[in-house]
């Protein structure tokens, strides 16, 4: 199936009954000095029959029940809160080693008290269409103009707009409740609602400054062959889109390479279409589970990426970080601009990769998938300047649907679905060389090593499958401030080289962009490849073991500290 159905949507939205004008604000109410959402938990039952004193289990369990089946009540017992931006706590960020000074801090912000956004209640949408078929390229371009010729410390302007992601990802916000620990919108469930509401004041700051409520953002459509080069809006030297540092070997008609090892994988220096392809599916249609695709769990109080428990989902590591550092200029010391996150949002092509990345969420509920109904997920939140100058907060509920927010993606097909990872070899072709269980931690530098990681059980059946993803889920530590890629390959105990996408045995990629935060230098995080399909396809459902190879592709080191196979790493913490 390869069109877009409308989302179903799951939570209560508050829409004002203003009308659908930039002025919404007869509508806004000042919200109370915390946006913290009371605590909260859930009373309906658990799916999986597991013990109910454990809040975060049932909580995060919870992701298994139809979510209109979901009813929420007060819960004293509660521990932890939804994470929210504390904006008067605002500072200097932390920045990768050769990175340039900068300020991420909004401006005025010591004055304003936040106000809770109230959505304008749109009569029709704003469709977002694919950057090489976009219509409205003169007004991007003029929108674009204008805000960068506002003066450095307007809310509006070009400067502005792009220091948000620097606050938001290198420990410059902190969290409400929470002094001094770092607000990080990656690494977690968070990533997705955040970078949503982030492209809606952007775009709608771009209409106000051209008085076109209508103005619709393009989107860089790399899932499909014919938006796989840089598009062309981006790579003109004339266009206030343009920006020099990008990596200059992948301009047009260079085709992007989803799968980046710092090196291009298919000819000519250009990204493999099939291989792709196979990377879209494997990313997006295969992970079933939300916790898998959005990321893990990050709540009030959490440190990011300073645990076992936190991470990433499948939609951030594959195609979104690889798309950043293949975008990025290589002789710049952080891969600036695209491939560090301090920098990455000074490329207008930034928000174009973004748009692509936020319609994958839309795209991947459109198969029917739940949604996450924890209320310290519901609740998270983020203060930005909307179009009219107001200090709002919004959270992660209120951001579903996006025809709520008024706009809408442009349907197209999904070639990708008919892309599904074929094995190499079958089982009678594998060799069968002995692999030894590798000591942990050990460490992945330059050289490719195999392990055997042993099954708790093997043929479930398909409604076990159904409900839990086996999952390879490791631990790991490395330097946040640099940059890395292994890729995880299955039963490939031999001439394993090849590492292509493309074929089954290849089950998912590590990728790190460059970042800084709190606490400098090693952090650990986990890494979760689903495996499930896999094996069935391989062949392998009735193995007792399997034998796991890492191949490093680029960056600095990273320390294996655990291996194991989980069914519940996707939906628990
Ligand atoms: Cu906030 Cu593409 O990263």
């Amino acid at each position: 199936m390869a069109t877009l159905s409308p989302l179903s949507f799951l939570a209560t939205t508050k829409v004002s009954a203003s009308s659908p004008s930039l002025l919404p604000s007869s509508s806004r109410k000042p919200s109370k000095a915390s946006p913290r959402i009371a605590k909260v938990s859930c009373n309906a039952s658990n799916p999986q029959g597991e013990p109910q004193n454990n809040r975060r289990d049932v909580l995060v369990g919870l992701g298994g029940l139809g979510a209109a089946a979901a009813t929420f009540s007060y819960n004293p017992l509660a521990l932890a809160d939804a994470v929210a931006t504390d904006v008067h706590a605002c500072h200097k960020p932390s920045l990768p080693p050769g990175a340039k000074p900068i300020a991420c801090c909004p401006p005025n912000y010591e004055d304003k008290e936040p106000i809770e956004y109230v959505i304008p209640k749109y009569t029709s949408l704003r469709i977002r269409t694919p950057a090489h078929d976009y219509a409205d390229l003169d007004k991007y371009t003029k929108a674009i103009t204008i805000m960068k010729s506002l003066p450095d410390d307007h809310p509006h302007s070009w400067t502005q707009q792009s220091r948000i992601h620097c606050a938001y990802c290198h420990n410059s916000y902190t969290q409400v409740g929470h002094k001094g620990v770092e607000m990080q919108v990656h690494f977690s469930w968070i990533f997705l609602p955040f970078h949503r509401w982030y492209l809606y004041f952007y775009e709608r700051i771009l209409g106000k400054l051209i008085n076109d409520p209508t103005f619709a953002l393009p989107f860089w459509n790399w899932d499909a062959p014919e938006g796989m080069e840089m598009p062309a809006i981006f790579t003109d030297r004339r266009s206030p889109l343009y920006n020099a540092l990008r990596n200059q070997n992948h301009l047009p008609p260079t085709l992007v390479d989803l799968n980046w090892n710092g090196r291009s994988t298919g000819v000519d220096g250009s990204g493999d279409v099939e291989a792709n392809l196979a990377t879209m599916y494997r990313q997006v249609y295969e992970v079933k589970r939300p916790l898998c695709f959005y990321g893990k769990p990050y709540r009030a109080g959490d440190k990011p990426l300073s645990g076992s428990g936190n991470g990433s989902g499948s939609i951030e590591l594959v195609p979104h970080n690889t798309v950043h550092s293949w975008t990025g200029d290589k002789t710049q010391p952080n891969i600036e601009d695209m491939g560090a996150l301090y920098s990455a949002a000074r490329d207008p092509i930034f928000y174009c990769h973004h748009a692509n990345i936020d319609r994958m969420w839309s795209v991947w509920k459109s198969f029917g998938r739940e949604d996450i109904t924890d209320p310290d997920y519901q609740n998270a939140s983020y203060v930005f300047y909307d179009e009219n100058l107001n200090l709002v907060t919004v959270k992660n509920s209120d951001a579903f649907d996006t025809k709520k927010l008024g706009y809408d993606y442009k349907q197209l097909d999904l070639p990708w679905l008919k892309y599904k990872p074929t094995p190499r070899r079958t089982k009678a072709q594998r060799h069968g060389r002995k692999v030894k269980k590798l000591d942990l931690p050990f460490t992945l530098k330059d050289k490719i090593v195999s392990t055997v990681v042993k099954r708790p059980q093997t043929n479930r059946s398909q409604l076990e499958k159904d409900e839990k993803e086996e999952s390879l889920v490791f631990t790991i530590q490395f330097d946040r401030t640099k940059h890395l890629k292994f890729d995880v390959l299955i039963n490939e105990e031999e001439d394993y080289k090849w590492a292509n996408p493309k074929y089954r045995e290849f089950a998912g990629s590590f990728v790190n962009v460059s970042h800084a935060g709190q606490d400098p230098g090693a952090t650990e995080t986990t890494f979760t490849v689903g495996i499930t399909d896999l094996l069935e396809q391989l062949d392998a459902d009735d193995d007792d073991t399997i034998v796991v190879t890492l191949v490093p592709q680029y960056g600095d080191q990273v320390i294996i500290k655990d291996i194991k196979i989980s069914f519940e790493e996707c939906r628990l913490r």
